[in-house]
């Protein structure tokens, strides 16, 4: 079986220096896959090559048996490739409902005879989408009265909202409290299976109660891949993570 997303030998270098190095990784659908690293291991820059932010250099990548790799941004989108950037791009003047609003306008429409987000078409499927994601009692508020985390979660809802399929998560937890973290996690959880995700965490409470497959990138490259067990089991993670307090002070 062909996998979801397949990145095949996939290579770019920044002034001779290479981030991603030969990059091998295979997800399936409906999949969530934690991607851990080292700081500088080339998880953010493995993001952009799939969301075309950056082109690669080397390589290929093939999405839905489509080859991605040499299209622009715009296009992996409309193919169905989401992505949340570490700066949120919700308006802040704008109400949840209204961003969503704002977002659907560009929603894709490739996925939405199949996806349960179908209902997005009106109010009230994207309702049902602020709710998915806790936001119900503020769907009528502005942005900025958001808290960080509700922030990061509605984020995520506008993805939705634009029918993305593949979506990628550049370290979501990121100045979360403990218990946003964890609902975080739910909501990644409740996404798997429907959608298919990739989310780069630094945070090993978060990728141990995901608990999936966790691939684990050094150097530009993938190093491991395994359970959380087994990676951490593993002498050549728990090598690059030496000095770092083990893969859990990551
Ligand atoms: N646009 C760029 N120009 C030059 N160097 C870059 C660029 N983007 C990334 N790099 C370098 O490539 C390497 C990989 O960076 P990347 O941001 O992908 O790492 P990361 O695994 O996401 O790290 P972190 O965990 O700190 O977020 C780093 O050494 C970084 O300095
Ligand atoms: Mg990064």
């Amino acid at each position: 079986m062909t996998a979801h997303l397949n990145l095949v030998d996939v290579g770019v270098s920044f002034n001779g220096f290479k981030a991603v190095n030969g990059l091998t990784l295979s997800v399936n659908q409906g999949e969530l896959r934690c991607l851990i690293g080292p700081n500088g291991a080339g998880k953010t820059t493995a993001l952009d090559l799939i969301c075309g932010k950056t082109a690669a250099m080397s390589g290929s990548i093939i999405y839905r048996g489509q080859d991605i790799t040499a299209l622009e941004d715009y296009q992996i989108a409309r193919v169905g490739v989401g992505r949340k950037f570490q700066i949120p791009s919700v308006f802040k003047q704008l109400t949840v409902r209204e961003n969503l609003e704002v977002a659907y306008c560009k929603h894709t429409g490739v996925f939405s005879n199949l996806m349960q987000w179908s209902r997005s078409s009106d109010s009230g499927g994207l309702a049902h989408l602020a709710e998915f994601v806790g936001l119900a009692d503020h769907f009528d508020e502005p942005a900025d009265h958001l808290s960080h985390g509700q922030t990061q979660w509605l984020e995520i809802a506008l993805l939705l909202a634009q029918d993305a399929d593949l979506i990628l998560l550049d370290e979501p937890t990121a100045g979360m409290t403990a218990q946003e973290t964890h609902k975080t996690a739910d909501i990644c959880q409740r996404l798997k299976g429907k959608h298919t995700i990739i989310v780069v965490e630094h945070d090993m409470g978060f990728v141990k109660e995901i608990g999936d497959i966790i691939s684990v990138m050094h150097q530009g490259r993938l190093l491991a891949e395994g359970t959380v067990a087994e990676i951490e089991a593993d002498p050549k993670v728990r090598q690059v993570y030496l000095g770092s307090a083990g893969i859990s002070g990551a």
